[in-house]
This record gives structure tokens, sequence and C-alpha cells, in this order.
């Protein structure tokens, strides 16, 4: 990726509520669930801001993406990070621990962490439950553990995927309730698909039921602008104006890849046509995306 516009205020924000929540927040650490439609930046979020600022914050992170193999079984890439999350944990090169802040965890920080159950055995009939992985990690480490399944709603696809979103419910309980705990167990979901995310934290038959849903915050105007400098500064010849360019993302959904493609295209014109061209390029580039989704 060229350019990664960061957010490290909307991260620490979202961080210090999930982490260290006001009375009025507690709410989140029943579970946090992002939802925004495809393109608009959450992966990206995830990994380049939400995950630092946890990290920073002094948080284990534990990140599956379920995009990356939509014929796998959603068990099999959730069990597969945790394994080699344990197999860092219990190593002294790994980068799990080394990655927490030592002055928030200077005692876990260079040491390794070892488990009462098998690490190849886990996801099988015999190996540990989510729950007991979460509390073993979280009492070592004595930190919080994070775990952040992106494009959550293939959880819903199979059997052994509702079985796992109830096996995070219990390890959640399991942590959380514990008396004294040293550290909480949070999980974080992100998808495109608005209903069905959404309903992971409605319905009585949710695991996650009365866990927290939000709307991904979209990139705004100061994205744009960061765009039209980078621009400046590359000597483009056809750059538009901060408000034309704001209201062309906007037209097409807030998705950075088709503002940079509109910005492609204009640079057919002549520098004073910017402003004119830029809004009819986005209202086709918006017609064509919506004809691709709609077949
Ligand atoms: N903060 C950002 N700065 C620069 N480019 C970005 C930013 N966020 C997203 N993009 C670009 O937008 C495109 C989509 O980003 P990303 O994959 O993060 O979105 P998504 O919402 O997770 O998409 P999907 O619905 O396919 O999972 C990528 O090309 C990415 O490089
Ligand atoms: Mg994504």
């Amino acid at each position: 990726m060229s350019h990664v516009y960061h957010r490290p205020e909307l991260a620490r924000d979202i961080a210090t509520q999930l982490l260290r929540p006001g009375v009025l927040e507690q709410g989140l650490r029943s579970g946090l669930f992002l939802f925004g439609p495809r393109r608009t930046g959450k992966t990206t979020f995830l990994l380049h801001d939400l995950i630092p600022a946890l990290e920073n914050a002094g948080a284990l992170v534990v990140y599956v993406d379920l995009w990356t193999d939509v014929s796998a079984d959603p068990s099999t890439p959730i069990h597969t990070a945790l394994r080699a999350a344990l197999k860092c944990l219990q190593s002294t090169t790994g980068d799990l621990l080394s990655r927490l802040p030592r002055h928030r965890n200077p005692d876990v920080a260079a040491t390794r962490l070892s488990f009462s159950f098998e690490t190849a055995d886990l996801g099988t009939p015999t190996g540990a439950t989510i729950a007991q992985v979460a509390k073993e990690i979280v009492d070592q480490a004595k930190t919080d553990l994070v775990f952040i399944v992106d494009e959550v709603q293939h959880m819903l696809t199979s059997g052994a995927g509702l079985a796992l979103m109830r096996a995070f419910k219990a390890a959640r309980d399991a942590v959380n309730a514990s008396p004294n705990t040293p550290g909480h167990f949070i999980f974080i979901g992100a998808g495109s698909h608005r209903a069905q995310v959404v309903g992971m934290t409605e319905g009585n038959q949710s695991a996650f039921l009365g866990a927290t849903s939000i709307e991904f915050p979209a990139l705004g105007e100061d994205y744009v602008q960061s765009v039209l400098q980078i621009l400046s500064q590359e000597k483009v010849k056809v750059i538009p104006s901060l408000l034309v360019a704001s209201q062309s993302f906007a037209l097409v959904g807030r998705r950075p890849e088709e503002l940079l493609r509109a910005l492609r295209i204009l640079q057919q014109y002549q520098p004073p046509e910017a402003d004119h061209y830029l809004p009819v390029i986005a209202a086709a580039l918006k017609v064509a995306a919506a004809d691709i989704e709609s077949k």
C-alpha cells in the first residue's frame, strides 16, 4: 500500500474506551462490532491504527481476517491464528510480548508464558477451550487480550463458526467475570454486511447479545486534504479544490480507491477545468459501481 492516512486519535479513543471504559462504556467489554460499506478502509484502520493503539496501551492482540480464505471453514483460520499467537507467547523470541510497552508490563515483556494445555491440540475435540486459553494468557501476561475477527459475518456460515462464536462469549465471561482478573478478554468483530454484523449483537439466539455495534467512522475531508497535498508535492497537473474533492469523495461512497481513480481520469483535462469535471467523473464512477453491485 502506498500511502496510508493514519487516524491515531480515533484509534486511541476506541482503544481507551475498550481497555479502560468509563461507567457508560462498560458495554464495550461485552464485545465491539464494527460495520461499514465495502472498500471504505475498515481493514486498513484495524491493521494500521487500531492494533498499534491497542498494543501501545498494553494489550495483546490477535487478528484474523476470514476473507483471506472464504472457502475454509471459519474455525480453521481462527484456530491457526490462536495457535500462532500461543507459539509466540511461549517463545522468548516471539514478538507478541515484546511489542508490549515495557513501562506498562515490565515483568512480562521479557519472559515467556507456559500453558497447561497442548497448543497443537487446539481446535480438536480434546483440545483446550478458548475460555481456558484466554484465561491462562490473561492470568500470566497480566494484561488484556483482544481478539479481532475481520469479516466476522463468515462465522455465521457454518456450525463450527457459530460454535466458536459461543466459545468466544464463554471466554469473555470466564475472564471478565473472574474476581481480581489482571486483564480482560475483548472481542472485536468487523464486517461489511450491516444486517449480519448488527444481528450478531441482537436477538436472543445471538451469542453476543448486548454487545455494542457501531458504524465504522468513514474517512472524511482530512483524508481528502492529505491526498491533495500529496498530489501537489508530486507536482500533479490537474488538482481540484478541497471542497469539490470532498464532495466527490462523498459521492463515490468515501472509497479511497474510487477517489484516486477519479483523480487519475481527471488528468486528461486542463487545470482550470478540475472542479468542473471531477464531480462528473465521480458521478459516472458511482453509477458504474452501483451497476457492478446490483449484478
Ligand atoms: N486510511 C487510508 N489511507 C489510504 N488508503 C486507504 C485508507 N483506508 C483504506 N484505504 C484504501 O482503500 C482500499 C480499501 O481499504 P480496506 O481494504 O481497508 O477496506 P475494507 O473496508 O476493509 O474493504 P473490504 O470491504 O473489501 O474488506 C484499499 O485500497 C486501501 O489501500
Ligand atoms: Mg476488509
